[in-house]
């Protein structure tokens, strides 16, 4: 599988690497629905053999528990593979979740995820959300003390913008970017990917399928049906009106996707690499057969011709938003 090294770091990781979001389950503020953990650990397994050799995770992603499950997997393994987790997001009893960078907070964080990932170092450490905003001085401060001790290999950040990036610069050289990106959300192309390019910040982005509306299997009912325990039901992007133009949507995708003999979800994610400045695209599967479809896509090199295509389906969607909204 292709490898691109990660902005100015040793890493080369493969442009695909694995997402355990949903690996956390349904029994939290931002869950996904009942998850069986043996499943967890199947895909988890049947992604390091098809040749991924990164997974992407939080402390808070089940409240610990996604993190479980990947610590569990590896546990034993000679060879692991090259763990990205994040903080700043804690939770009491209650399993109230609240934001916190302060100095002992991400310092706690740090020592529960070394635990429940079974490592001796996190490959890199991600602060999850610029929030508080102001104390995002003291947690990154925090994170380059862990990299001295040797807790930490390299530090990056997630939904950061470029302010808020520049203030952190110069406290500790910033590894890593974790941004949103898919063909629904690009945002980050007007000013964040040139920024990273320039100080040579790697990207891996997330939600590359759009949580699962950019594949083949998105449809009204499907959308309809989800649990209440699954955060997507209360996602606007899930509900009428957007959700039926989106149907239409992905059904041209699909057309287009099915002419080259691919899926909608490879050519979802293709489409984000098609970008020189995106390292790799964190790509969430619970099931094993949903990462061996989608790790094709790092195979399909997208052309001039599909690219225009693909802007001319979400001119036709915009178009069809503005008379339903
Ligand atoms: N830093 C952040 O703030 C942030 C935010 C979001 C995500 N992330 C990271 O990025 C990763 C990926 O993003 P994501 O999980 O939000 O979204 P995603 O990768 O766009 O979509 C993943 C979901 O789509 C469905 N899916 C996956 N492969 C499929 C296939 N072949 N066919 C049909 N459905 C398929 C699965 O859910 P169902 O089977 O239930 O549909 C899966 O959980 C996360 O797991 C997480 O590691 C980070």
């Amino acid at each position: 599988m292709a490898l691109r090294q990660l902005g100015w770091t040793n890493l080369q990781l493969t442009t695909i690497g694995l997402g355990t979001w949903a690996l956390g389950g349904g029994e939290w503020r931002w869950g996904w629905g009942p998850q069986d953990d043996q499943e967890s650990r199947i895909t988890i397994q049947r992604a390091l053999d098809l040749g991924i050799n990164w997974i992407d995770t939080a402390a808070v992603y089940g409240l610990g528990r996604s993190e479980e499950v990947i610590g569990k997997t590896l546990q034993g393994m000679v060879k692991k593979p090259v763990i990205a987790t994040k903080c700043s997001l804690v939770w009491d009893e209650d399993r109230m979740i609240s934001n916190s960078l302060k100095r002992g907070s991400v310092r706690q964080e740090a020592e529960d995820s070394l635990r429940r990932l079974g490592v001796e170092a996190i490959d890199l450490y991600q602060i999850h959300w610029p929030d508080p905003e102001q104390e995002i001085e003291e947690g990154w401060g925090t994170i380059a003390d862990l990299i001295k001790e040797g807790k930490i290999r390299y530090a990056g950040v997630s939904n950061f913008n470029v302010e808020q990036l520049k203030r952190i610069q110069p406290i500790h050289r910033v590894a890593s970017l974790q941004p949103p990106y898919s063909i629904l959300r690009r945002g980050i192309e007007d000013e964040i990917l040139d920024y990273c390019s320039n100080h040579d910040i790697g990207v891996i982005v997330y939600s590359p399928m759009q949580k699962g509306i950019l594949t083949d299997k998105f449809s009204k009912d499907w959308a309809q049906n989800l649990p209440d325990s699954d955060h997507r039901a209360r996602d606007s992007r899930f509900q009428e009106p957007e959700l039926s133009v989106n149907v239409e949507f992905v059904k041209r995708l699909s057309e287009m996707a099915k002419d080259k003999g691919k899926t909608v979800a490879q050519l979802a994610i293709a489409w984000t690499l098609r970008r020189p400045e995106v390292t790799a695209a964190i790509v969430g599967a619970r099931k094993p057969h949903q990462i061996e479809e989608t790790v094709h896509a790092g195979e399909w090199e997208l052309d001039k011709n599909e690219i225009e295509q693909i802007d001319e389906l979400l001119e036709a969607r915009s178009d069809a938003l503005e008379k339903v909204k």
